[in-house]
């Protein structure tokens, strides 16, 4: 079957094959060989380890097993072969969807971000660059930069995030985006919580830019 490359991020080659996808964390020239081979191998076990966890609780792309189950050959440690989901990717394909259509979509993200935050998965990137649609569901991928935390204050960072990048990507309907994701969230056990934080989160911002003469 042909291998096709169908992206090539900053850290990574990505590349599908029939129904599955390699993300391969390439060698940077620019670093020590065996510290470069650390950090890809750790960054690797720990975005395969939080897809899987994630995965028991929301849509994610299954990570195929480790030893090679699918007869393909792949190194563990650098490399993850995870299902390739068909759809649409968010950035893309949000804005053309009706405003109904896509505030069901929006609802969806935030509920989606509640149930893994009451899991204590941050996700870490969440744009909608990292989000897939496929049928009726959100498929959350790239769980490179996530983390697990309890904190209220890295959910509310983790929600900014998801803020700025709606009003960034998606600035003609955001702030209806927005609340749609925040309904979405209320079904988080910490929602209070995590809200009051982002307000902090928020000002701290607005604050910081202002320091530096930006219009935040
Ligand atoms: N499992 C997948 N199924 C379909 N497309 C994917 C999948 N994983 C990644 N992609 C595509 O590749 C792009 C980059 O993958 P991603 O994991 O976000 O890597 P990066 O860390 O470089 O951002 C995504 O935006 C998406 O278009
Ligand atoms: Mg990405």
């Amino acid at each position: 079957m042909k291998e096709k490359i169908i992206g090539r991020g900053a850290e990574a080659l990505l590349i599908k094959k029939g129904n599955l996808l390699l993300k391969k964390r390439i060698r940077k020239g620019y670093r020590h060989e065996r510290l470069d081979l650390l950090l890809r191998t750790s960054r690797t076990r720990h975005e395969a380890r939080l897809l899987r966890k994630a995965g028991q609780i929301i849509s994610t792309p299954i990570v195929k097993a480790i030893d090679g189950m699918t007869k393909r050959r792949f190194d563990p440690e650098t490399e993850i072969e995870m299902q390739f989901i068909p759809g649409k990717l968010l950035s893309e394909d949000l804005d053309k969807f009706s405003i109904p259509r896509a505030l069901q979509i929006c609802w969806q993200i935030g509920r989606n971000t509640a149930l893994i935050h009451d899991k204590d998965i941050i996700h870490g990137d969440l744009t909608t660059s990292n989000m897939i649609l496929k049928g009726k569901n959100v498929y959350f991928i790239d769980f490179g930069l996530g983390f697990h935390s309890g904190r209220a204050e890295d959910k509310a960072v983790d929600m900014h995030l998801l803020k700025q990048a709606l009003e960034s990507k998606h600035f003609k309907r955001a702030p209806k985006y927005v609340g749609a994701v925040l309904k979405g969230y209320k079904n988080s056990e910490k929602y209070n919580i995590v809200i009051e934080k982002l307000k902090k989160v928020e000002a701290r911002g607005r604050y910081k830019g202002k320091a530096k003469g930006k219009n935040y």
